[in-house]
């Protein structure tokens, strides 16, 4: 099986150590250590043991995840080195060469390159306009029959933050029974709802043959503990998962699932911080993109962390960020590299600073004005 390139990660490789300011990461802001542990708790974590750990990860994180859901055991949940080792062994153990799978597109890279490289009959769900990305969840059921194996999508949706209703997910879900086929929900960016914005159902809570993925990378900014899960009543799934793990990583490593477990006790406040953090950005963002409505064009997000900006100048977006990344070191990760039209540019509304790397947007925009005129 040959993987194809990752585009959006090769961008931020490309990138690293060439920016003070990022405008474009998906995370809210990261944690530290001593955010997540109490002075008491820190000198405890000096005698947390290394030896190895369970195979399916430890009890009690498993059980606080548990907790999330509705319907959901303490081992109907499965953990992993962050949601991308999670996507990649369930793609790996339910897909074979020729299976025919229904994918929202554009979506996360791994989502369906992974199964496009296992060599399944990728059908695209596509959104009605690629600008503001609305999907009709109609034109998903129509494209769905009894060759079905699984459907895939994520909502809230990376990058353009577009959801659909609990009753659209559930027409899903009703679509996905009637053909016998998995669902594959990447939740990721869910708890991350604008004011307003309804909380979907998880889709494991709803369905058994339906598989939840997120982890503590976004929502709670903790990408570098590498902590996810794969979340469903489906144990047959979970074991074919656990078993492919024994080839590669065994296990996830203990000290960070020991972290996770902690940052979850205080779940409710971190959410609610970034949750605020990324109201007070969009709002930013919102007169920011009036004041430049000659070239930026705000498509507000309904939920997640992250926002669609239209850019109207007359260079191409890889162009316009490689130029803002040159000139002012700011990061910001153009359409083309999501796989979205490359008119839009993705804006991450999650981490402090994000003032600051407006200032420096505005700076350059009023450089190129001229260039661009
Ligand atoms: C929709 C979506 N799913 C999965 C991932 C992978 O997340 P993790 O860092 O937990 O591996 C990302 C990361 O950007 C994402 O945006």
């Amino acid at each position: 099986m040959e993987l194809p390139a990752f585009p959006l990660v090769q961008w931020f490789a490309a990138a690293e150590d060439r920016f003070d300011i990022s405008l474009s990461h998906s995370d809210c802001e990261p944690l530290s250590v001593s955010d997540i542990l109490s002075d008491a708790e820190q000198k405890a974590f000096a005698d947390f043991p290394l030896g190895y750990g369970s195979f399916a990860g430890l009890e009690e994180l498993r059980q606080s995840v548990a907790d999330q859901y509705t319907s959901l055991k303490q081992d109907d949940v499965l953990i992993f080195g962050g949601a991308s080792e999670a996507i990649y062994t369930f793609m790996r153990t339910n897909l074979n060469t020729g299976d025919e799978v229904v994918i929202q597109a554009p979506i996360f890279n791994s989502l369906k390159a992974t199964a496009q490289a296992i060599g399944c009959r990728i059908i695209e769900w596509r959104p009605t306009n690629e600008i503001t990305h609305e999907f009709d969840v109609s034109s998903l059921i129509d494209l769905c029959n009894e060759q079905t194996k699984l459907i895939v999508f994520n909502f809230p949706h990376n990058p353009s933050g577009q959801m659909i209703s609990e009753n659209e997910l559930k027409a899903i879900v009703e679509t996905a029974q009637r053909y016998d086929a998995l669902i594959f929900s990447d939740e990721q960016f869910r708890m991350l709802e604008q004011p307003g914005t309804p909380l979907l159902p998880a889709a494991c809570d709803l369905y058994d043959k339906a598989v939840s993925v997120t982890g503590v990378s976004k929502t709670l900014g903790l990408g570098g503990l590498r902590i996810g899960w794969l979340a469903t009543r489906n144990r047959i799934v979970l074991k074919h998962a656990q078993e492919y793990r024994y080839y590669t990583t065994e296990m996830t490593n203990t000290p960070c699932q020991m972290l996770a477990t902690q940052a979850m006790k205080h779940r409710v406040e971190i959410l609610s911080r970034n949750r605020k953090r990324i109201v007070q950005n969009l709002k930013q963002l919102q007169s920011f993109c009036l004041r430049h409505e000659n070239h930026l064009e705000l498509h507000p997000p309904q939920a997640g962390s992250m926002a669609a900006v239209e850019q109207k100048t007359s260079f191409p977006s890889r162009e316009f960020c490689q130029r803002l990344l040159d000139k002012q070191r700011v990061l910001l990760v153009p359409g083309e590299v999501m796989g979205i039209s490359d008119r839009l540019l993705r804006i991450g509304l999650g981490r402090n600073g994000f003032k600051h790397g407006l200032n420096r947007l505005e700076t350059f925009l009023h450089s190129i004005s001229s260039e661009d005129l």
